[in-house]
């Protein structure tokens, strides 16, 4: 699994980078998307094997902290990415003739820079907290990576400014994003039932269906994971979630864009042309 998601996302970022046709902001925003699937997948899953091959079931303090660094920064920049694709399906279906006005190189790009800087800083700050808990109680961590629920319930301290410091990120990071997509599909949604033709309304439709698919993968388990009550479910059933969006969703998101996907099946015909010539 591994490898099918290094290789399936690498593909994307490389037809991305490699055809000229696939130089739109949709797809630009996917070879991020890609880019960040590969990160997340690397941090996690070599160390995961490592523990299955060796059985050696440590990990190095920096490491663990590098882990959870890594993977917030990546995490983040996903729900950011996701969102500004949103939008960019917004502009194209509800306001179509502006749409290369609006979604300009620089408005782009700017977008994408927020998303990692964001996350990059913000997991920034994660790191040097988690850094410097105090550790009392045990050192066993319960998951199979580090992520900071399972870190922060280590740790001895209790603080208050922790969770304040937690809340008000579940808000800005997880539901303002999650909302902004909510209203942009609303938007899209209802300019697609006031198209007339039946074969327009599948079109438009059909430019969506990708993204949508893909913010449903990735929601589903963050919201059954973290919006349930504490303690209405085991430790194993969370495991078991975190696999899904740890390991399945990276896996499935190439497949998701390419399978029925003109424009990249289109890439792939012209790579393939490219190569018998050569
Ligand atoms: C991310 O998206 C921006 C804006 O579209 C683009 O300029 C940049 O090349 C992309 N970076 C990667 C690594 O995909």
């Amino acid at each position: 699994m591994y490898l099918l998601t290094v290789v399936g996302n690498l593909t994307i970022v490389t037809l991305v980078c490699m055809v000229s046709q696939l130089h739109t902001p949709m797809y630009f925003f996917l070879c991020n998307l890609s880019s960040s699937d590969i990160v997340f997948v690397t941090v996690t899953l070599p160390k995961l094997l490592s523990i299955f091959l060796t059985q050696d079931h440590t990990i190095t303090f920096d490491g663990c902290i590098t882990q959870l660094y890594f993977f917030l920064i990546c995490g983040q920049a996903e729900i950011f990415i996701l969102t500004c694709m949103a939008y960019d399906r917004y502009v194209a279906i509800c306001k179509p003739l502006q749409y290369s006005l609006i979604m300009n190189k620089v408005v782009c790009f700017v977008m994408a820079a927020f998303s990692w800087l964001t996350g990059i800083l913000n997991s920034l700050l994660h790191a040097l907290i988690a850094s410097s808990l105090p550790f009392c109680y045990s050192l066993e961590i319960d998951h199979f990576f580090c992520d900071l629920k399972t870190l922060g319930m280590l740790s001895a301290s209790e603080s208050k400014n922790r969770d304040i410091l937690t809340s008000v990120q579940s808000v800005f990071i997880g539901c303002v994003p999650f909302l902004l997509i909510v209203v942009s599909y609303v938007y899209i949604i209802s300019t697609i039932l006031k198209i007339q033709s039946s074969n327009g309304r599948l079109k438009a439709f059909s430019s969506c269906t990708s993204h949508l698919t893909t913010v449903v993968l990735f929601y589903g388990p963050i919201i059954f994971l973290y919006m349930k009550p504490e303690n209405d479910r085991s430790r194993e059933d969370d495991k078991l979630l975190s696999i899904l969006y740890v390991v399945v969703v990276p896996m499935l998101n190439p497949f998701v864009y390419s399978l029925r996907n003109k424009d990249i099946l289109g890439a792939i015909a012209k790579i393939k042309q490219y190569l018998k010539k050569v």
